[in-house]
């Protein structure tokens, strides 16, 4: 009798250590599927070291004399001479807490865009430009050097935001939330957690598994519109050195993130748990586009249009 009850007693303790480390070494083949960060070969690196081009534009005291709470940077094309113009209109006029610029690469050669390109600047001062090729493949390359602008000319600010030059951006409620939202290690948008690699080669965002070999993406938020604190855009340009480029310019930044352990966080808004940038086309409604953080799928025109009459008492809502 008594055998049999040690017996069992053996048995079960051998059954809870199997799982005692059968978890153990679940868990620590999960964690182990994060690859430890190496730098990046030099020849691979040189594609995303900002000394690798130069400033044909530059604003270098734009931000000097000044902490605004927000910068907005607006990656563009440049030829996009519209949209900047409807964004120095609307959202991205200058006020106390924040300021706007557009960073661009080169256009087309012979195409008689950079003229009106430098025209547009001496009027405005708000144009950053880089020797990269403007091209859509190259967004990768054009974020990275706006992390780097940020960190390097705007080093007094709050907050930076890269958003699309297609995005409707509720300034006021955006101030008014950064107010109260962390100062540090905080990047916030959109925020995907199931992304994969595609590997159909006939697709846009196509990646080879020779690029990326791992089976999906660490967390990252969507590249239309995301808030981050001032401190990470040194902190992502530096951990570019661990990240080998890849086209997608926001995976590309997820990555930079995981290597800083930082987790891009999702912004919602209560008591609703409403997400606050959440990306879809809303249909314009002054008091519905109140509560939204930004919309996006706006020409020009209709940014314009939508702005006059949102402007005149959306705080009525
Ligand atoms: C990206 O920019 C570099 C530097 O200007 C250029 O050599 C390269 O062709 C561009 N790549 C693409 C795919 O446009």
């Amino acid at each position: 009798m008594r055998t049999t009850f040690t017996c069992r007693l053996v048995k079960l303790f051998a059954v809870i250590s199997a799982l005692v480390l059968s978890a153990h070494i679940l868990v620590s083949t999960l964690s182990k599927h994060v690859p430890k960060p190496y730098p990046v070969p030099v020849e691979d690196y040189r594609v995303l070291s900002p000394q690798t081009y130069h400033y044909v534009l530059n604003q270098p005291t734009a931000c000097r004399d000044r902490s605004p709470l927000l910068v907005f940077m607006v990656p563009v094309a440049p030829h996009q001479a519209e949209a900047r113009e409807a964004i120095r209109a609307t959202w991205g006029a200058p006020n106390e807490d924040t300021l706007t610029l557009f960073y661009a690469g080169l256009p087309e050669e012979g195409s008689g865009v950079q003229d009106k390109l430098e025209d547009e600047n001496r009027k405005h001062a708000d144009i950053i430009q880089m020797s990269f090729q403007d091209t859509y493949q190259n967004l990768t390359i054009k974020t990275m050097m706006i992390m780097n602008w940020l960190a390097t000319y705007c080093p007094n600010a709050n907050y930076f935001m890269k958003v699309d030059a297609d995005i409707f951006v509720n300034v006021l409620y955006l101030i008014r939330w950064l107010r109260s939202s962390p100062q540090q290690g905080f990047i916030t948008g959109s925020v995907i957690t199931d992304g994969r690699p595609r590997r159909e080669s006939n697709s846009k965002w196509y990646l080879s598994e020779e690029v990326y070999p791992e089976d999906s993406f660490p967390p990252y938020v969507s590249g239309a519109g995301y808030v981050l604190s001032a401190d990470l855009a040194g902190r992502i340009s530096w951990a570019s050195r661990f990240v080998r480029m890849i086209p997608m310019e926001d995976v590309y930044v997820g990555l930079c993130l995981r290597v800083l352990g930082v987790r891009p966080v999702y912004s919602y808004s209560l008591p609703t748990f409403r997400n606050l940038f959440e990306i879809r086309k809303v249909e314009y409604n002054r008091c519905s586009f109140a509560r939204c953080l930004i919309v996006n799928g706006f020409k020009p025109s209709k940014l314009l249009h939508v702005w006059t009459d949102f402007s005149k008492g959306h705080t009525s809502c």
